[in-house]
């Protein structure tokens, strides 16, 4: 019998590593406490349609994340966005176009995450608790109690302070892991029943509750959806307003958004809030990946690189290539 890999966490990071183990020839096995995969690149149904409430776009500069968005693209699960994009600082609106490549998954964010999944083994809805070592193996023990295992080596692929608690067994990567501060961020989604006149599509917001904005129609693949916006307030705000009711936070954001637009903004159809507890982490690192390898552990994510999507994909590739390194 081949012991599988464990990977705690389906984001980007852990998916990535699972990929790169699947292809050279190794059996994986992941684990996710939510009911489905992407984590913070996960999309949410509602009423109103397909809303991407964590990351909106992402860019490509390393030359092995480029070549694999090339690839997604030719798949058809992830397309350019083009926005007409605009700043807003000391209350004054302008255009900013530039010229930066910015992609997005197609028809939605979660598009990539589950291409990326395919047919690897997953068991979601799974919170792991504590990870630990046996005379030989690896075993998983999730919230129910229940234990998971044998695994040749485990790969944790989550926001620094949940991999810090399931390191127990690596005291010197905890520590590591302990030291990243990850900040929260609000997000609100708004739907409008007559589209809200303005040729906006996505802002970057400054000195303001605000940090960023999208008109989630103006993405390629969801022409059909109601005019919705996705609003994020900045860290600042998140972490002052973090036990705020979500309808206090929904009516703060729409408030700082009808200011941006110097309208009268009519009451929104639908409306929706999501806080993201482990949103960035509060500055970027260049570790790659955080390894035992004489143990068998690896730690990855965003918050191991630049807190992006292309650094939560480099950190997998990061994690998996070490591991496949000592085997050899
Ligand atoms: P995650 O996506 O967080 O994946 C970790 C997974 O681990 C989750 O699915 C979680 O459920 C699971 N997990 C955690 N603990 C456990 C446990 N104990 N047991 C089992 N499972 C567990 N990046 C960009 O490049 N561009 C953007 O525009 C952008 N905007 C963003 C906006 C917001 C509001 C947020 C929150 C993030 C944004 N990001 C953006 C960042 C980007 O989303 C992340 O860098 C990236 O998705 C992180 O991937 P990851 O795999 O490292 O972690
Ligand atoms: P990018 O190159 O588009 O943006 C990087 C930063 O440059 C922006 O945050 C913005 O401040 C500035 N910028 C870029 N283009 C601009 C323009 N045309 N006009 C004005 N300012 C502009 O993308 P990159 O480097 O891939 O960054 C990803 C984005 O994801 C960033 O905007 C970042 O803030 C956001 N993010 C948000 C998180 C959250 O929790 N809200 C978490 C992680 C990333």
């Amino acid at each position: 019998m081949t012991v599988p890999i464990a990977i705690i966490g389906t984001g980007i990071a852990g998916l990535s590593a699972a990929q790169a183990l699947h292809a050279a020839g190794h059996s994986v096995h992941l684990f996710d406490k939510s009911h489905g995969s992407g984590g913070r690149m996960s999309t949410k149904r509602s009423d109103a349609g397909a809303l991407d409430m964590g990351a909106q776009y992402f860019t490509a500069r390393d030359r092995r994340f480029v070549e694999v968005v090339q690839q997604w693209q030719a798949q058809g699960y992830v397309a350019e966005w083009t926005p007409q994009l605009y700043n807003y600082r000391y209350g004054q609106l302008s255009l900013s176009p530039d010229e930066q490549v910015r992609w997005v998954g197609n028809p939605r964010m979660s598009a990539i995450t589950r291409a990326m999944r395919g047919d690897l083994p997953v068991t979601f809805s799974c919170r792991i608790t504590e990870v630990f070592r046996g005379v030989q193996h690896w075993s998983l023990q999730d919230a129910e109690g229940v234990t998971h295992g044998p695994f040749s080596h485990v790969i944790i692929a989550t926001p620094a302070p949940q991999a810090t608690t399931l390191l127990a067994a690596a005291p010197k990567l905890a520590g590591v892991a302990a030291g990243v501060l990850m900040e929260p961020t609000w997000a609100v989604a708004l739907a409008f029943d007559t589209p809200l006149e303005t040729p906006m599509e996505g802002c970057f917001v400054q000195d303001n509750p605000l940090d960023w904005l999208a008109r989630n129609r103006s993405k390629p693949g969801r022409a059909s959806t109601p005019d919705t916006w996705v609003l994020h307030a900045s860290s600042a705000w998140s972490k002052k307003h973090l036990d705020l009711p979500k309808e206090a936070v929904i009516e703060a954001l729409h408030g700082a958004f009808a200011e941006l637009l110097g309208c009268a903004m009519p009451a929104p159809a639908f409306t929706l809030a999501h806080r993201w507890l482990y949103a960035r982490p509060a500055t970027a690192h260049e570790w790659g990946t955080l390894s035992d390898s004489d143990l068998g552990v690896y730690v990855c994510g965003d918050w191991c690189l630049s807190g992006r999507v292309e650094g939560a994909w480099l950190s997998g590739q990061e994690a998996a290539r070490r591991l496949l390194e000592h085997l050899d």
